[in-house]
């Protein structure tokens, strides 16, 4: 992967503007327009420039969307405040067209998380240092599907810096996340005799025949019909819902536990709620690289995790593919098909 071309690219055969979909406000699903005539990004030092085949969607494209957290402060500042509209999207899977990177030339097969947006578009330029090749053996649909959900999985699980014999429960384990965290809780079945409970609903639950071995599971939680949970003494929590769930769920750790919570927002309400038990609670945020894009894509490769795609929807019809990932109901991932 050597080859270096200028970003206009020698042949050029690049266009100069888009289809992409942007928004000039937060809200609703509906603020999501799908335009022709957008410009296509220049491509800076260290950079290339991706023809997107795949965006998956994750619940931080919709929480951005409605104005909130960090990617929309990032967008009030870089983009609204200079009546600029902004392009969504931070999961790609495409093949680069136009590189200034030494790492990876025109016609690589590559995908990223960036957290600087952009990927609900035909082109968008990405940080090398962000990238990975996809292996031939992963479709490009698989590899947008994978970069949030991957690169958290793999790096919450290393936080939560669980230990031999622990007991671990976690909530909504089959959600684009969840399905990568009980696969390697599982293998930690086997490497460190721990246990695993999960927390989720029973359409959830029948459904998890499809990614992992539930006789291996130390029991099931069903959190649409138990009232109250028991008191379990487990050593770890690894809550993925956060809010009024996983405060429900603090009832199931011993009075020393450890919280970890991914969608960090909650952190505080968990601590006031657990204040009574003594337990570390701690938020956890991902760091996107391109290190960490390839240990998931080769794991992948290797079939040591696999991820569903419930649905993929076109680009056009990003308000419905929203629409249902908000739901907040999803089995494995959805995603946007761009130029497949
Ligand atoms: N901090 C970070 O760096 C970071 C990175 C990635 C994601 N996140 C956050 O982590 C969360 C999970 O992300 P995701 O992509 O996995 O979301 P997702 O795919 O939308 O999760 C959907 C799953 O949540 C389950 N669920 C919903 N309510 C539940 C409850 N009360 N108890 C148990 N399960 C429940 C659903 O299963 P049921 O049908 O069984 O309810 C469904 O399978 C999101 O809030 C996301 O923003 C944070």
């Amino acid at each position: 992967m050597s080859n270096t071309s200028t970003p206009k690219n020698a042949n050029n055969k690049l266009p100069n503007q888009q289809h992409a979909v942007v928004i000039n406000e937060f809200g609703t699903p509906d603020v999501m327009n799908y335009q022709d005539g957008i410009d296509i990004p220049t491509v800076g030092d260290n950079q290339v420039l991706i023809k997107v085949a795949y965006a998956g969607i994750n619940p931080v494209d919709y929480k951005t969307r409605q104005g909130k957290g960090w990617g929309a402060d990032n967008i009030r500042k870089d983009k609204f405040d200079y009546d600029k509209p902004a392009i969504l999207g931070f999961d790609v899977a495409g093949e680069v067209i136009s590189s200034k990177s030494e790492q990876f030339k025109v016609g690589d097969k590559v995908a990223a998380l960036n957290f600087a947006g952009g990927c609900y578009g035909e082109y968008v330029a990405i940080d090398a240092k962000l990238l990975a090749a996809v292996p031939e053996s992963i479709t490009l649909k698989q590899a947008g599907a994978l970069p949030c959900a991957g690169q958290t999985a793999l790096q919450f699980v290393e936080f939560a810096d669980i230990k031999k014999n622990d007991h671990v429960v976690m909530n909504a384990p089959a959600g684009g996340v969840g399905q990568l965290v009980i696969q390697l809780l599982m293998a930690k079945i086997t490497e460190d005799d721990i246990k695993v409970t999960v927390i989720c609903s029973p359409e959830k639950y029948a459904k998890l025949d499809q990614l992992i071995d539930k006789s291996k599971l130390a029991g099931w939680i069903d959190y649409t019909k138990d009232d109250s949970f028991s008191d379990l003494q487990a050593d770890v929590l690894l809550d993925l819902v956060g809010d009024d769930a996983g405060v429900r769920a603090l009832s199931l750790l011993k009075s020393d536990g450890h919280v970890c919570v991914l969608p960090s927002i909650w952190v505080d309400k968990l601590k006031e709620a657990g204040s009574d038990k003594n337990l570390t609670i701690e938020g956890f945020a991902v760091t996107p690289s391109g290190q960490s894009m390839a240990r998931v894509l080769q794991q992948v490769a290797d079939a040591t995790l696999k991820l569903h795609i419930q649905r993929s929807y076109p680009l056009s019809e990003v308000v419905k593919a929203h629409s249902e990932l908000q739901k907040g109901s999803t089995f494995g991932k959805i995603v946007l098909e761009v130029t497949a």
